[in-house]
């Protein structure tokens, strides 16, 4: 299994002094040495923590193969077939989100994102879509000539936390669920088996699989384990990690679950 450190929230502290301290750029060398397998960044619309000039460092220095998320925008994709990073996962954006929601609406946006599709692969980017775990969304990222998918496990993570950790909600498209401990477990199954068949489906059309979002030291076991599941990329729980025992000590202790 290998492993995608998200750095955004490195950029997310530096934000919160609008100096330049702590640089994402820094953690690329710790992130190699400590077993990481790629460095995953997201270059959002309202640039509110990785900028343009740390993304084309980033893309230039790094070690390892560089996952630039983005969203359907005109001047963002220009960005990104400019400056060419190994691969470029598709994800949805909204302004007001703390993080991202929900997967991609492959289905309804697939003219467009057939055009945006076409146009990374015309610049040799591979293509990766952020969907749900839903076979319409499998479906339609082959159709729509995808080389990856990377499966949302955000409500996974959700029913996870809800579970275990008494925590009400992880993000804010899956609303709390008021459920006996029954029930919340029997979902939490059902979602990491649903996640599981789409994988190995999705393996069968050729599809690579990664998946991400909200998975934790707590959570990731189970997600780790299925065998068509190639990679995950899991930014917030090693950075908050890296907190207390230092980055290098959160990715090896992650690399260790994997
Ligand atoms: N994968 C994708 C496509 C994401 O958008 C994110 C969040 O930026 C992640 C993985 C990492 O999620 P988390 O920070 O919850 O580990």
């Amino acid at each position: 299994m290998k492993l995608g450190v998200n750095i955004d929230h490195i950029a997310v502290l530096r934000e919160a002094r609008r100096i330049n301290d702590p640089d994402p750029l820094q953690a690329l060398g710790i992130c190699a040495r400590a077993g990481a397998d790629q460095i995953t960044i997201h270059l959002r619309e309202d640039r509110r923590h990785i900028h343009d000039e740390d993304a084309a460092a980033i893309l230039r220095h790094s070690p390892l193969p560089v996952n630039l998320e983005c969203a359907v925008s005109e001047e963002i994709i220009d960005f990104v077939c400019r400056h060419r990073p190994l691969r470029a996962t598709i994800v949805p954006e909204k302004r007001e989100e703390v993080t991202t929601e929900g997967g991609l609406a492959v289905t309804g946006e697939s003219t467009r994102l057939a055009e945006v599709i076409r146009r990374l692969h015309a610049a040799e980017v591979e293509v990766s879509l952020f969907i749900d775990p839903h076979p319409d969304a499998v479906l339609a990222a082959k159709e729509l000539g995808a080389d990856w998918i990377e499966f949302h496990t955000g409500h996974y993570a959700n029913l996870h936390a809800m579970l275990y950790s008494n925590l009400r909600h992880t993000h804010h498209s899956i609303p709390a669920l008021e459920l006996p401990r029954k029930e919340l477990n029997e979902r939490l199954s059902e979602e990491l088996a649903q996640i599981e068949r789409l994988a190995d489906h999705a393996h069968g059309l050729h599809l690579r699989v990664a998946a991400g979002h909200g998975l934790n030291y707590q959570n990731v076991a189970p997600i780790a384990k299925i065998r068509t599941v190639e990679e995950l990329n899991i930014g917030q729980s090693i950075i908050a990690r890296s907190v207390f025992v230092g980055l290098d000590a959160a990715i090896r202790e992650m690399k260790s679950l994997l």
